[in-house]
């Protein structure tokens, strides 16, 4: 059984617990100074001062491949708990129109947008699809990732879906980062339905979800709930339906207008809600009833040049925040989840111990893998990041440089 000591750590920085934290908790990061972790077969076995025991006994077996963290700051390997991996294209062509002031919804509506993604994805074959996410997944994991999750809704057919989520689970097989795969064949109306939106729905209810389902090819269903995009009333059919053949619920609202989505994320306890710029206090509370992670997307804000999400008011309300970058080819071609982190200190004013819990233990949450991952505990598996930082608030604040020193991904050490 392969085991690794990890020594010499400046100050280890992880939420604690296996579930999602909110109000003070998510502030209550522990330190531990001059910290060493000891880890077996890919699971953590003994986290603490270097002074224990535990860390001295190990030392000294040959069979301990030991990585020295040259005194800087470890964490929980970052979790990006919101993202578009795998589409055809991109959609840099469509800077010149957000120049001269047309809106992401203007896009969309005249047949750009999301749905000339999905013109490119349905072209692009298996292997292409996987190979580019491939490569956006190793810079991810360069920047500390090592759980990442990916959601279909270029395809807007069944084939086409069928192939983005078949590309999710060539990569997982294939790569470190584990990945964990969404539906969201709800993103937009494929143009050959735009007059017949109810035969769309009829679809995504009776033969992609069904089939989805069947094959095992997705965890959870996700809803573009958004004025002109998908209804209230639309979006629940969709995500109880989800629920009915065993995938989790989560939804994109409130994004752009406050149309009142998290009460639908309550109605069907969705295991996230998504984006929420415009959520109104009713709606942080439609959130908390719902036992709702809020996964917000500060680097959307800024591409979009949007408002951001009141982050400090839902952690405040006891709702969990976490932060994901929502990579994707039209509102944020931002694969590295630090800039979100970046964004959102400085944006929701969120402290740095904020941050940590929102890309490691609430984006574990977020995607049902709290228990599991996302934070650096006995029994957690071993996901961990050895930064060049001296302490947590330095990844806040060097921004557009990449601190990264190693990736730990099940005890496995990458440089
Ligand atoms: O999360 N808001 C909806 N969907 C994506 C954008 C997808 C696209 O523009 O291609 C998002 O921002
Ligand atoms: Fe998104």
């Amino acid at each position: 059984m392969k085991k690794l000591l990890i020594k010499n750590i400046g100050v280890l920085a992880t939420p604690i617990g296996n579930t999602a934290l909110a109000g003070e908790a998510q502030g209550a990061v522990k330190y531990i100074e001059d910290a060493f972790i000891y880890v077996e077969g890919g699971v953590i076995k003994a986290v603490g001062a270097a002074g224990d025991c535990a860390a001295a006994s190990v030392a000294t077996d040959p069979d301990v491949e030991v990585l020295d963290a040259e005194g800087c700051l470890v964490t929980p390997g970052l979790v990006d708990a919101h993202t578009h991996l795998v589409f055809g294209g991109w959609r840099q062509n469509e800077l010149d129109q957000k120049l001269k002031g047309a809106s992401y919804l203007d896009i969309l509506a005249a047949g750009g947008g999301i749905l000339s993604t999905v013109r490119a994805t349905r072209e692009a074959d298996l292997d292409e699809l996987a190979e580019k996410a491939e490569d956006v997944l190793i810079e991810m994991f360069g920047y500390g990732v090592t759980t990442c999750e990916a959601k279909s809704g270029y395809g807007l057919n069944l084939e086409t879906e069928l192939k983005q989520l078949e590309a999710v689970k060539l990569l997982s097989e294939r790569n470190p980062v584990e990945l964990v795969s969404t539906f969201m064949g709800a993103h937009a109306v494929p143009s050959e339905y735009k007059e017949k939106r109810e035969d769309y729905i009829n679809l995504l209810l009776e033969e992609m979800l069904p089939v989805i389902s069947e094959k095992g090819l997705a965890e959870f269903c996700d809803v573009f709930c958004e004025a002109e995009v998908f209804t209230k009333e639309e979006s629940l059919r969709i995500l109880e339906r989800a629920k009915e053949l065993g995938l989790g619920a989560k939804i994109h609202t409130d994004e752009i207008f406050d149309i009142g989505g998290t009460e639908i994320a309550e109605r069907v306890s969705a295991i996230s809600a998504e984006h929420l710029i415009k959520c109104s206090d009713e709606g942080i509370g439609h959130l908390k009833n719902g036992n709702t992670v809020a996964c917000l997307l500060p680097a959307t804000s800024f591409y979009l040049g949007a408002d951001y999400a009141r982050a400090k008011d839902m952690i405040k309300a006891g709702v969990p925040v976490a932060i994901a970058t929502d990579f994707n080819p039209g509102s944020c071609p931002v694969s590295n989840i630090q800039l979100a982190m970046n964004i959102g200190c400085l944006k929701y004013r969120m402290t740095p111990e904020e941050i940590l819990t929102a890309v490691t233990l609430n984006g574990a949450a977020a995607i049902g893998r709290a228990g599991r991952i996302g934070s650096i505990e006995v029994g957690k598996q071993a996901d961990i990041v050895v930064w060049a930082a001296p302490d947590l608030a330095y990844l806040c604040y060097r921004m557009g440089s990449n601190p990264v020193n190693f990736v730990i991904k099940k005890g496995i050490v990458y440089e």
